[in-house]
């Protein structure tokens, strides 16, 4: 049978994938735009897709590849694909959980200890030729050790990262989420708190970790900025437009907050007006999965989900859809 690939992944998946399919990847090393990825599967007629989360994947693009049954995303989140349009016409999405939890905690740690160390801001000046002897009151940043770490989200990825602040850096952790979580409690000795306002109000340090919903999208914005410590940091390696990004900017100007660290964005890859020239922001090109190993992980993962569904079993990681 045959599987379309829509941007060149690591191999690994892909080897799976071709010992018993054909597999076509798209020729640009770019995202497609909507009317190439039609034009490409119609041209192909696949029986099963791959594809990426900055595919927007919705009923155009399910009836240009009638066939395929299966839509296996290349991430853990899947707000980029129409679930509604694809169970109307019987197709499974799948997504690559767990594999990825690891390293983006660690990347959210670490942009949690480089916005309050101030690492990107002491690296510029450096580099700028403007070190000229250490001095008492050089770039002063904030201790972790004893401080409150709020988590927005209390998933996978969350609880991680609560874990790491809390048993590696003795942070305090209070968290909200829709529900409970014994996890992240036995974990990280995490206090559950009933609102985000709560949460907000509290922490030195916000780490946002909950999924792209309508009712996450900008759970930060102008309000809520305005509820948090002038002294806190926001760090947002979930998604982009669950952050109100204009807010932030004006947030960080007038000293609502101390910094923020954003590896995602409201418009991707666009950045709102102001943001890049601000120092006290941290910005990185979604990149809190991107490590060697766990990009091949997610390639497996994806190829496995479709491998499952080619010969007629239930894949592994469906998220909904049929
Ligand atoms: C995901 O898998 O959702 C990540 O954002 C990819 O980096």
């Amino acid at each position: 049978m045959k599987v379309y690939v829509t941007r060149q992944i690591p191999e690994s998946g892909l080897v799976k994938l071709r010992s018993v399919h054909e597999v076509i990847v798209s020729g640009k090393d770019r995202v497609l735009t909507q009317d190439e990825l039609i034009a490409e599967l119609q041209e192909h007629n696949p029986d099963a897709v791959l594809c990426l989360l900055t595919n927007s994947i919705n009923g155009k693009i399910f009836d240009a590849a009638p066939n395929a049954k299966i839509f296996a995303n290349y991430a853990v989140g899947f707000n980029n694909i129409d679930i509604e349009a694809a169970a109307e016409r019987g197709v499974t999405v799948t997504n690559t959980p767990g594999v990825l939890t690891d390293t983006v905690a660690e990347f959210a740690m670490s942009m949690i200890c480089a916005t309050t160390k101030r690492i990107v801001e002491a690296d510029d000046f450096t580099r700028a030729g403007k070190y000229d002897g250490w001095g008492p009151m050089l770039l002063l940043g904030v201790d972790l050790r004893g401080k409150t770490l709020g988590i927005l989200g209390a998933g996978r990825i969350g609880t991680r990262v609560a874990e790491i602040a809390h048993n590696g850096f003795g942070m305090n952790v209070v968290y909200y989420d829709i529900k409970q979580s014994e996890h992240i409690e036995k974990g990280a000795r995490a206090t559950f708190r009933a609102t985000p306002e709560e949460v907000l109000q509290e922490a030195d340090v916000v780490s946002v970790h909950v999924p792209l919903l309508d009712s996450t999208r900008h759970l930060i914005n102008a309000e809520r900025l305005a509820m948090m410590k002038p002294t806190a940091s926001l760090v947002n390696t979930s998604r982009g437009p669950v952050v109100d990004e204009g807010a932030l900017v004006s947030a960080l100007k007038n000293g609502a907050i101390r910094s923020a660290a954003l590896d995602v964005f409201e418009e991707e890859p666009a950045l709102a007006p102001g943001l890049a020239a601000l120092s006290n922001v941290i910005i990185t090109p979604h990149i809190a999965s991107a490590t060697e190993e766990t990009r091949s992980k997610m390639s497996d993962i994806a190829a496995e989900n479709i491998l499952a569904h080619l010969r007629g079993e239930e894949p592994p990681n469906s998220v909904g859809g049929k």
